[in-house]
Formats: C-alpha cells, sequence, structure tokens
C-alpha cells in the first residue's frame, strides 16, 4: 500500500526533525493507538524514546505479555514497566460506584506515570527528556476542538488523559489519522496483529466489567471468562466484524445451580457482544446460537465460579457499551 508507505516514511522523517537529539516518553496502554505512535516514533528516533507500561492489572489474559514481549521484539523500543496491581487494588479496596472507580483509576494512572516519568527524566541530566508522545487520533482533535459534548464525554473516558502541567512538548504522529489508516501504519511497522487489530478497550479496563467491588480473585474469574469469549469469538472469525465484546462479571449477585450432583451458588456472567461505528450509538450483536452456546459450556465449564452465563440484547441507547 503505496499511502502507507508514504506515511510511515514521512511522518518517520518528521519526528525526527522535530526531536533532533533530545529523548522522549510516551505511555503505553496496551491499545492500537499508543503502540502505533510509539512504534513510529522508536523508528525515527530508536533508544532516545522510553516507553512507560503502567501495569494496573485490569488488562485482560495475555494483555501485559503482549505490552511487555510482543511489542518490544517488534519494535525494539525501550520499555519501563511499573508493576502497579497492588497499589491499584488498595486504591479500589471496597469501592463499587462506577465513577468513583474511574477517578481512582484515572488518578492512580497519572501518579504512577508521573513517578516513572521522574525516574526516567532524572537517569540523565545531560540529556532531559523534553517530548512526550500520545496516539491522538484525527477524530479526538476534532472531537475535543469545539468544547462539545462530545469532548466531555471524550476526555471523562480517557484514563490515558494526562495532565497538563507535565512539562513536556508534545509529539502527537497520528493527529491527521484515522483508526483505520492507524492500523495500517501499525501493519506497514511490523507490529503484531494481536495489537494492531484489538477491538476498542475502555482505559478503565475490568475495573468497570465487575459489577461491585473490584478484588484480585474477581479479576481472575472475569479474565478467565472473557479470555474464553474472545478466544471462540476469533475462531469463528468474528472478531473483526465485532465492534467490541464487553464480558461483565455480576460480582454481588449470586443464582442457584446445579452442577453434577451438587447444588452451586455461583455468579452469571454477562456476554455483551455489539456492532457500531463509533461508540456513539449501537446494536447488539446478533452472534450465531451455537457460538453462544460454546462459550456458555466454556466458561460454566471451565470456570468454577460462574454457574450462569446471560446475553445482553440491549441497544445503545438506551444501554450503553459498557455495563459501568
Ligand atoms: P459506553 O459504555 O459509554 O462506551 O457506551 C462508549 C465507548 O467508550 C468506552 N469507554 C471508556 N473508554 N475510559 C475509556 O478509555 C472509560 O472510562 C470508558 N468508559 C467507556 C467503551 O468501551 C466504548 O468503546
Amino acid at each position: 500500500n503505496w499511502t502507507m508507505v508514504n506515511i510511515a516514511d514521512e511522518s518517520i522523517e518528521a519526528v525526527r526533525e522535530r526531536v533532533g537529539g533530545k529523548r522522549a516518553i510516551c505511555a503505553l496502554s496496551g491499545g492500537v493507538d499508543s503502540a502505533v505512535a510509539a512504534a513510529l516514533v522508536q523508528r525515527a528516533i530508536g533508544d532516545q524514546l522510553t516507553c512507560v507500561f503502567v501495569d494496573h492489572g485490569l488488562l485482560r489474559k495475555g494483555e501485559p505479555e503482549q505490552v511487555e514481549k510482543d511489542f518490544v521484539a517488534a519494535t525494539g523500543v525501550n520499555l519501563h514497566v511499573v508493576d502497579a496491581q497492588d497499589r491499584f487494588l488498595a486504591a479500589l479496596d471496597g469501592v463499587s460506584d462506577p465513577e468513583e472507580k474511574r477517578k481512582i483509576i484515572g488518578r492512580e494512572f497519572i501518579r504512577v506515570f508521573e513517578e516513572a516519568a521522574r525516574e526516567i527524566v532524572g537517569e540523565d541530566a545531560a540529556e532531559p527528556v523534553e517530548f512526550l508522545v500520545q496516539g491522538t487520533l484525527y477524530p479526538d482533535v476534532v472531537e475535543s476542538g469545539g468544547g462539545t459534548g462530545a469532548a466531555n464525554i471524550k476526555s471523562h473516558h480517557n484514563v490515558g488523559g494526562l495532565p497538563e502541567d507535565l512539562q513536556f512538548q508534545l509529539v502527537e504522529p497520528l493527529r491527521t489519522l484515522f483508526k483505520d489508516e492507524v492500523r495500517a501504519l501499525g501493519e506497514q511497522l511490523g507490529l503484531p496483529s494481536e495489537i494492531v487489530w484489538r477491538q476498542p478497550f475502555p482505559g478503565p479496563g475490568l475495573g468497570i466489567r465487575i459489577i461491585g467491588a473490584v478484588t484480585r480473585d474477581r479479576l481472575d474469574i472475569l479474565r478467565e471468562a472473557d479470555a474464553i469469549a474472545r478466544e471462540e469469538l476469533t475462531r469463528a472469525g468474528l472478531d473483526r466484524d465485532i465492534w467490541q465484546f464487553p464480558v461483565v462479571l455480576l460480582a454481588d449477585v449470586r443464582s442457584v445451580g446445579v452442577q453434577g450432583d451438587s447444588r452451586t451458588y455461583g455468579h452469571p456472567i454477562v456476554l455483551r457482544p455489539v456492532t457500531s461505528e463509533d461508540a456513539m450509538t449501537a446494536d447488539w450483536a446478533k452472534l450465531p446460537y451455537d457460538l453462544l452456546q460454546k462459550i456458555s459450556t466454556r466458561i460454566t465449564n471451565e470456570v468454577r465460579e460462574v454457574n450462569r452465563v446471560a446475553v445482553d440484547i440491549t441497544s445503545k441507547p438506551p444501554g450503553t457499551i459498557e455495563w459501568e
């Protein structure tokens, strides 16, 4: 694809000119935008870039490894990983309110990132870090332009959004691109397809897919159920047709079931597959019955604490995509 090759080459050249011999940092979220932005800047300035990955423990199965191993293998980037799982769990202890969870996760994320940034900046006083790389896309630029309602929703939603008093100049190499172009660019840069084709995933992660307080055990249950749902969706060849597929744990709800000879009293899992163009509106996705059956059977067989699987058939509006 000639266009993408040109975009890649031109963007790399532009970043190189702008940053010169200075250093840059970038926060990786596990999502496609920050990954492509980082890969591009890495091509331009190599080891002058350091990436920071805050592992808040709210990612899905395999996702931290995708960043820590696959992304590094594909790009050779300098990666600074902060294992902040305990810190996030402690901060979230006993909190059930969705907005409260979002606030806590956003606040902790920024604190951890700032600490990491200070360490990296302090490493070499002779060559201070001057630039912060962000994966801002064209629709983000447009949305935050007019101070519209959409902009408010968006900023509220972006946990990766960093405070303005961080003293860096911004480098935003994806500012003119749409999502599909970013994906093409990611492939062009040799990123793993699991990262390039990842469905949108909220910054607060599994934290807002546990209805009730977030605990380590509950995260483990949800991670297993979610991994099964995703695996079967991919196996059915439908993962690129579905906009998002939240899997939700109703951690405060129990229902009676029977397994083998014994009565169970477990938690329900809700499957929330949706189709959408832009997440502003969405339809519930009519997944094939045999696929739903497969997912249900596997989750109830393989995840001990779950004895019931439900499918959410609400469109947006009136339901939102996420349950919280
Ligand atoms: P809702 O649930 O409002 O979600 O229909 C619309 C889109 O936004 C994502 N989402 C979030 N993304 N931080 C994010 O970065 C958040 O707090 C958040 N809440 C929802 C959701 O996954 C969907 O793509």
